[in-house]
């Protein structure tokens, strides 16, 4: 659709960016902090781990103050579970709760709204050790964390979101400490743990909404278009299959609180189904999300598969698609250019994506990741020219832009990330920030804190409430 005028961005959109704990703060064994599964995962060893990260643990003052500089509304970042439960439960760790309420504070002192993500991929080690995700008590567990959250925190923080990448952590369980070993094959674990999941995440919406009145949460999934590599009618239901077992199977789950019957008959077939208790479905329906926050990087696009056998799996890169035998496999859009890390770049995509979640569940979206990974260099007075960043954060905020035009309710953009961090498997030289973090994978330099040029792009686009892009 061609608008003959755009639609302006809302007087009080939230302007942003995204982080998450166990990849910014470092710190990993200071202040009482327990190990999580990301301190201890099978990390590349020719990378970063996340034991410094950028240090934001020990900067966050400064940090804050550079995202107030560039206009920052909303920060959107993540509570280390193992920095308020260091065993996961139990007991609390005082310390962990007073980073944050100092961190809160902070963002309060220049007006930036806080926008919390409850679990960001690091569980508590102690928790995996009794079973993770697959033990029903890590419910109970997650429950009483979100809880003491609420408490701690609820007075100021008014925007919560559950999980983030439920649906990567499942699609890609090695990757995020899911599974520990290498296996490319998919298992009824995963999928267990997944419905535990989608249970523990419905019973913390329930509680949010009986404790707190004024405040808001939502899930925070990796949603994106999935395109059939041509018009065959084959093609268009493997991406139909995609879809479902990709997007809809989470979202679907958490706000009509049901199974998406595709993904249920696809994990019948592959003897893969949770098991599920008598209370569950009901849990599921009772919780509500008031939002949906979503990150978007690329879109994907599949053909009709006919094998037998699972091949070319990528179970190490949470945007690179899997095949599933007899169901669907990865072909390569011609039509897109590509990050220097092979990710399709992909900006009408997003429109559409927005369009498709928006028509679906008709709940207001924020976005909470969308950027692009580089090489970045630092050149002589301490410039860094990532006009590549620019361009592609321009080229989707066009597409929002336009989303909106078309009635998608959009009340946030979160692009990834504030400040330069360690990515998930691809160390800290894959860059995402605003802010560079003067530091190498293995040299730790002095953790300089340095505007990019995207600093001050950014820093217009919110000043002149994206008029200007
Ligand atoms: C998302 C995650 O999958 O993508 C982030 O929520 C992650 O934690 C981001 O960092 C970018 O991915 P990567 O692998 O480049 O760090």
């Amino acid at each position: 659709m061609i608008h003959k005028k755009l639609k302006d961005f809302p007087a009080d959109f939230f302007w942003g960016a995204s982080t998450s704990a166990y990849q910014v703060e470092g710190a990993w064994n200071e202040a009482g902090k327990g190990l999580s599964v990301m301190d201890v995962g099978n990390h590349p060893e020719d990378v970063a781990d996340f034991k410094v990260a950028s240090d934001h643990y020990h900067h966050y003052k400064e940090d804050i103050a550079l995202m107030a500089e560039m206009g920052f509304k909303t920060y959107r970042f993540s509570i280390a579970w193992t920095r308020i439960f260091p065993e996961g439960m139990g007991k609390i760790n005082q310390q962990g709760i007073d980073f944050y309420n100092s961190l809160i504070n902070e963002l309060l002192k220049y007006n930036i709204e806080p926008l919390v993500t409850i679990y960001h991929f690091d569980l508590p080690l102690a928790l995996k050790e009794k079973g993770g995700w697959t033990n029903r008590d890590t419910i109970a567990a997650f429950v009483n964390y979100a809880e003491i959250l609420f408490e701690e925190y609820g007075d100021r923080v008014k925007y919560w979101l559950t999980i983030n990448e439920q649906n990567m952590m499942i699609l890609h369980g090695n990757a995020f400490g899911l599974l520990d070993d290498d296996s490319k094959d998919i298992k009824q674990e995963l999928y267990q743990s997944n419905h535990l999941m989608l249970v523990a995440q419905a019973k913390v919406f329930n509680l949010y909404h009986q404790k707190v009145k004024n405040g808001k949460i939502g899930p925070a999934p990796n949603i994106i278009s999935i395109y059939p590599a041509s018009s065959k009618p084959e093609d268009i239901l493997a991406a139909n299959n995609y879809s479902a077992i990709r997007n809809w199977l989470y979202l679907d789950a958490a706000v009509f609180g049901r199974y998406n019957a595709t993904a249920w008959s696809f994990m019948q077939e592959k003897n893969i189904t949770p098991q599920l208790k008598s209370n569950d479905l009901k849990i599921l329906k009772a919780g509500k999300p008031d939002f949906i926050a979503f990150n978007y990087y690329t879109t994907a696009t599949v053909a009709e598969d006919f094998k037998a056998e699972a091949e070319n799996r990528f179970k190490g890169d949470q945007q690179i698609v899997d095949n599933e035998p007899g169901l669907y496999r990865r072909q390569q859009n011609e039509y897109l250019a590509e990050t220097e890390f092979g990710w399709e770049i992909d900006p009408v995509g997003f429109r559409t994506t927005l369009r498709e979640i928006y028509s679906r569940y008709n709940l207001p979206l924020i976005v909470t990741e969308n950027g692009l990974g580089a090489y970045d260099k630092l050149e002589a007075e301490d410039t860094i020219n990532d006009d590549y960043r620019i361009n592609y954060l321009r080229s989707h905020l066009k597409q929002l832009q336009l989303a909106l035009t078309d009635g998608v309710e959009v009340f946030g953009y979160c692009p990834w990330s504030a400040i330069d961090l360690v990515s998930t498997h691809q160390g800290i030289n894959k860059r995402y920030g605003f802010i560079y973090v003067d530091r190498d994978e293995f040299d730790l330099k002095d953790l300089r804190r340095i505007r990019k040029k995207s600093f001050y792009w950014y820093k217009n686009v919110i000043a002149t409430n994206g008029q200007e892009l």
